[in-house]
């Protein structure tokens, strides 16, 4: 093991997590009571599993959640994306683009659903609906159970044709990023003028839905807050709250500090991560990561292709993994998560 180590405070025994905004707790969601009605008891207990996950580090025997880089590379280039740390001398982000192999996400989702996992996200870093095929991967999971299936995108290709792809498929939960209440906004932030259609697809979105009779996917819309974008934090949930099953506004990750963004003045009372107690990340190469966090390289935990889910989730890597998050230190192998955790300060 290397010698370096890097301490932080571990915070563990205060129970409590995560960022606690001093002006923005606006939060506004009601879909979990909306998918236990439709879906029932499994649901629920699923549910009820996750938020006793999300609480501890008793370790489970298999992650409850997995996100799958169904595609990576984007045709946006966000001025708040996660890419730009990665990639910070980019014009666009579609010249990395990759797509994730079907075979091995049935691969991982049959394993899955034999060992207790519950949910998926369709997408990490990149934009899921650059694949036209991407209700193939949603109806696979559905078919064979999988209780909660998310996505994230940015909207520009959720034409009324995907929407209808998506509805059939059976996604159960979708967000839209949106970051802006106005076009000018929305170009800093986005670098996009494609506002109005954006807009326009979700509202479609929701009437096709709701002409199907069907409750899923449930609709959010989120804003990620930083000092371009704040005041219009109001305005925007006055405009969507009439329309959508949840509004999120989020907090802006600012780690390396690669832009002139920064954070909502915020109070951030604690912060552990205990994402590797009970959440896994494929990348779209098949590696695993032990978060949705883009750092590839040495913070790598197995590969999908050589190895079952369940013998990457209880490897040394990931306990070693674990035990720095419990006693809040270090190894050099780890110190991506100094850098993640700090930058929430
Ligand atoms: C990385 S995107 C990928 C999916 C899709 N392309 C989209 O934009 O929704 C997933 C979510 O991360 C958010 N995000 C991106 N960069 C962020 C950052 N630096 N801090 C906080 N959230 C960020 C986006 O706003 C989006 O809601
Ligand atoms: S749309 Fe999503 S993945 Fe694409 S650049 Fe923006 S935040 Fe990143
Ligand atoms: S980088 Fe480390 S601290 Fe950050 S989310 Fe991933 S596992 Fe957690």
């Amino acid at each position: 093991m290397n010698a370096t180590w890097y301490n932080i405070q571990s915070n563990l025994e205060q129970k409590e997590m995560f960022v606690k905004d001093s002006t923005l707790n606006v939060n506004y969601d009601n879909t979990n009571q909306k998918l236990i009605a439709l879906k029932g008891d499994k649901f629920r207990e699923y549910r009820q599993k996750w938020e006793a996950t999300y609480k501890t580090t008793t370790l489970i025997d298999f992650p409850l959640h997995i996100d799958f880089e169904t595609v990576y590379g984007c045709n946006y280039h966000c001025a708040i994306c996660h890419l730009n740390y990665i990639y910070p001398q980019a014009t666009d982000f579609m010249s990395i683009k990759k797509l994730f192999d079907f075979n091995l996400f049935k691969k991982i989702i049959d394993e899955g659903l034999d060992n207790g996992l519950c949910a998926i996200t369709v997408n990490n870093v990149g934009e899921p609906l650059l694949r036209d095929d991407i209700d193939k991967f949603i109806y696979y999971a559905t078919d064979r159970g999988v209780l909660d299936i998310w996505m994230s995108t940015n909207g520009s290709l959720l034409s009324s044709e995907m929407a209808k792809k998506l509805i059939i498929s059976g996604l159960t939960r979708i967000n839209i990023s949106l970051d802006a209440a106005t076009e000018s906004t929305y170009l800093k932030i986005r670098k996009s003028k494609n506002l109005k259609k954006v807009i326009k697809n979700i509202h479609d979105l929701i009437e096709l839905r709701d002409k199907l009779g069907s409750v899923t996917p449930v609709v959010k819309v989120s804003f990620c807050v930083t000092n371009i974008n704040e005041h219009e934090v109001d305005e925007f949930i006055a405009l969507w709250k009439p329309h959508v099953d949840a509004i999120s506004i989020q907090q802006y990750w600012d780690a390396n500090k690669v832009t002139d963004l920064t954070a909502h003045n915020r109070v951030i009372e604690k912060f552990n991560c205990l994402e590797p107690f009970h959440r896994l990340a494929i990348n779209v190469d098949g590696t695993v990561s032990p978060c949705c966090l883009i750092w590839r390289d040495g913070f790598l935990m197995g590969d999908a292709k050589e190895s079952s889910i369940h013998d990457v989730w209880h490897s040394d890597k990931m306990n070693r993994l674990r035990q720095s998050i419990i006693t809040g230190e270090f190894p050099e192998e780890f110190h991506k998560c100094v850098e993640c955790i700090e930058s929430r300060f």
